[in-house]
């Protein structure tokens, strides 16, 4: 596992450039830099940072509980040589966190059919495959939609 000290941050201006850099590698999803610098801007959107720039993670939309029972792994990403040292699954668990404490009942995420690791990576963080979407993303991929249940501390 990761060795170095953890530590977190929101993202703040500082981190566009990485976090927009790093959004080409999901182009064959479709346009997400603009997609992503569009999440940037929103104020449900919530970004945290690991690292010196190790990876990020885009949660959300917040909207009231009450309103919508889950929240959304929106984007996670891990910067190439830090990959494989726990790191994503460090960013899944502080997403657990954010919607427990959030009161949310479920996180959900959806990932490219192909996209073996970040499936293997949300599996073994405990998110089972709820179903296949045809044409999910903007270039025609499909993807599957995975959830996993926020155990509550009572
Ligand atoms: C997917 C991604 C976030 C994984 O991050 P990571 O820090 O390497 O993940 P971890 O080290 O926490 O790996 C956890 C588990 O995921 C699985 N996994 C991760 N990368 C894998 C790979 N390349 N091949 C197979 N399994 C992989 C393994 O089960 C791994 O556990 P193990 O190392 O004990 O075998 C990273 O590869 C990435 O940023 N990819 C590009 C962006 C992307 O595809 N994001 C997902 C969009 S939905």
């Amino acid at each position: 596992m990761e060795s170095q000290p953890e530590f977190w941050r929101k993202a703040g201006r500082d981190d566009y450039s990485f976090i927009l850099k790093a959004s080409k590698e999901f182009q064959a999803f479709g346009p997400y830099t603009e997609i992503i610098a569009g999440w940037l801007k929103d104020p449900w959107v919530e970004t945290w940072v690991y690292g010196e720039k190790a990876g990020f993670i885009m949660l959300g939309p917040f909207f009231p509980p009450y309103f919508r029972s889950y929240i959304d792994v929106m984007a996670i990403y891990v910067s190439p040589e830090r990959r494989r040292k726990g790191v994503g699954s460090k960013m899944l668990h502080l997403a657990e966190e954010r919607a427990r404490k959030k009161g949310y009942q479920f996180l959900r995420a959806h990932v490219g059919c192909e996209n073996l690791s970040a499936l293997r990576l949300f599996q073994k963080a405990g998110f089972e495959i709820k179903k296949k979407i045809e044409n999910y993303y903007p270039s025609g991929l499909s993807a599957f939609e995975l959830q996993k249940k926020i155990k509550t501390s009572r």
